[in-house]
């Protein structure tokens, strides 16, 4: 079987001073892509700041002999991240690879939440995200390629006690992603997004300590590097990976309820089973499709 390999591709990977971009970076760069390692290098909470851990991660990749630059910006400010993609544009020429992964915790019960707290990780996660895509989306539109690769959340997906910051994030990352998909469609940008799991500094606390050796950050790289692929055939996806096992989370909707008498309350009450029902369940590509059984309705 062939290697995948990236020879000729610029990626740019944000927060891959530790963990999971840390492999990230590591996997593409060993596999021929040239890499713009990207780390404000702060804590886990995202206080503090260092050049420390974007420059480690190229030297290693160097003494790997690999080829890549780091870039200390900080992806939630619209200078960070055009400054990230201005990075990859004057080292290497292009920018073809954008992998969305720096992160920040402020977790806290819902009734603790400041406003502070939230808008510290939206502003990462989400706002970096959009902030560092859009530098980089007339460069790919302008190639006809491109490969975005966003880390969403299990927490966002599901929901999770203490991070409504953190999932409102995640879970505006899958809207994000769904969307560069169709607005990228006819560049052959490619746009998907993962909930991982992996052993991380972020991680370390809240998995169960037998489990480090088992969700290894290695155990999620494989996916990201596949979504950043030329042959990766699939856009606006969202896949849950890690400890060995990957698996694609739809977005579904119910066979629901439908009449052409005007809906009351009572009419709620009374078809709440159907309403509820998941069978069959089906997922829908776009706005128009999924509003096809409300026109079928009204057209009847
Ligand atoms: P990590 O803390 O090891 O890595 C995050 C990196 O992002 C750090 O190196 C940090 O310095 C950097 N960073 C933070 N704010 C930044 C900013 N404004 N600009 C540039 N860099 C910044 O954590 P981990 O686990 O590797 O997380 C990576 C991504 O995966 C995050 O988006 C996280 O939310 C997500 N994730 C991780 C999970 C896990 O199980 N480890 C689960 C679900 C999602």
């Amino acid at each position: 079987m062939s290697e995948l390999r990236y020879d000729g591709r610029v990626a740019v990977v944000t927060g891959a001073g530790h963990g999971l971009g840390r492999q990230h970076a590591l996997e593409l760069a060993a596999r021929g892509a040239k890499v713009v390692v990207n780390d404000l290098g702060g804590d886990r909470s995202g206080v503090g700041a260092s050049a420390g851990p974007a420059q480690d991660v190229v030297e290693e990749i160097v003494k790997n002999g690999g080829e890549a630059v780091a870039d200390a910006g900080n992806v939630a400010t619209p200078e960070g991240a055009s400054g990230l993609i201005k990075t990859a544009v004057d080292a290497f020429g292009k920018v073809d690879v954008v992998i969305n992964n720096a992160g920040i915790l402020r977790d806290k019960s819902f009734k603790n939440m400041s406003v502070d707290e939230f808008d510290a990780v939206i502003a990462v996660h989400l706002r970096g995200s959009f902030l560092v895509s859009s530098a980089a989306w007339s460069h790919l539109r302008e190639q006809g390629y491109g490969r975005i690769v966003n880390t969403s959340s299990p927490a966002g997906l599901f929901g999770n006690f203490g991070q409504a910051n953190y999932a409102t994030a995640k879970m505006g990352l899958v809207g994000f992603t769904k969307t560069l998909a169709h607005e990228g469609a006819k560049y052959n940008i490619k746009a998907n997004a993962i909930a991982p799991v992996a052993w991380t500094r972020m991680t370390e606390d809240l998995l169960p300590a037998d489990f480090a050796e088992k969700v290894g950050v290695d155990q999620v790289t494989p996916l990201v590097a596949y979504l950043a692929h030329e042959e990766n055939p699939d856009s606006g996806q969202v896949y849950t990976v890690g400890g060995g096992r990957i698996a694609k989370i739809f977005v579904a909707e119910g066979p629901g309820y439908g009449q052409q008498e005007t809906l009351t309350v009572e009419a709620v009450r009374d078809n709440w089973a159907a309403i509820n029902s998941a069978d069959p369940l089906t997922v829908f590509a776009n706005v128009g499709e999924q509003m096809g059984p409300m026109i079928q309705l009204l057209t009847s």
